[in-house]
């Protein structure tokens, strides 16, 4: 086990433990943005940054979500340069989300009602880059990823084109936290706006869900055809 201090508090943390999971396993919260249990940590939003103190060392700002655990460290989750971050973060942010409902309600939480500038070209993706790893990590696709640098910087299909891997899962959709990705469902076809085009929509011979694309009903077949080894029955619904 690892013992740190956490807000001067003694801590037992597992080794391998992030500082954002030693403190969620504690009770202390931590606000995150870019982060989710089923991903690997990117560090990309810094909205769950901490300070930390080492021996002899001046403290300095790491991101939880990707900071291992270690001996004898000091951290402080909401000293006045964690909530001088934090602030800076939501305002940048802000910036760049400024007409997203999620994004305006973040900010307001740090007291951000407004943003002092506006990026050249807003919109309300925050290049957190959930949908890219979960559709890397979950799904297995890498239907989409992130492209250019700066603030040109953006989730694409590769070559801005429709994704050829794309199968219509709406994953990206579900993780995005601000609502960029959208799915559509019109009769008949199943449509993933912005990165892919229309399905055709089918059910789910599991689930019954009438909602699938095609494509996706097709993968879930494929994993399930050894049906018994999963308990499920390939014909529930016909
Ligand atoms: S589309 Fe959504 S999930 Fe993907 S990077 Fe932008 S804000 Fe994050
Ligand atoms: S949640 Fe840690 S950097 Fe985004």
């Amino acid at each position: 086990m690892i013992h740190l201090t956490i807000d001067d508090k003694s801590i037992e943390a597992t080794a391998g433990r992030t500082l954002l999971e030693a403190c969620r396993e504690n009770g202390i919260q931590i606000p995150t943005l870019c982060y989710h249990p089923a991903l690997e940590p990117y560090g990309a939003c810094r909205l769950c940054v901490v300070e930390i103190y080492k021996e002899e060392q001046s403290s300095r700002l790491v991101a939880a979500c990707a900071y291992p655990c270690e001996e004898g460290l000091n951290v402080k989750t909401n000293s006045k340069a964690v909530q001088r971050n934090r602030r800076v973060v939501a305002e940048l942010l802000l910036a760049s989300g400024y007409d997203t409902p999620e994004i305006v309600a973040l900010a307001s939480e740090f007291g951000v009602k407004e943003a002092r500038y506006k990026m050249p070209q807003a919109d309300s993706c925050i290049i957190c880059g959930l949908c890219v790893r979960a559709c890397k990590e979950i799904v297995g696709i890498s239907a989409i990823s992130l492209i250019n640098r700066g603030i040109n910087k953006k989730v694409s299909p590769p070559f801005e084109e429709t994704s050829p891997t794309c199968i219509g899962c709406g994953t990206c959709v579900l993780i995005c936290p601000t609502g960029y990705i959208k799915l559509r469902d019109v009769f008949g076809s199943h449509s993933i706006h912005r990165y892919s085009s229309d399905y055709d929509r089918a059910q789910c011979r599991i689930c019954s869900d009438l909602n699938m694309s095609s494509k996706f009903n097709q993968l879930i077949e494929g994993v399930t055809s050894d049906a018994a080894s999963y308990g499920i029955s390939g014909d529930q619904n016909g």
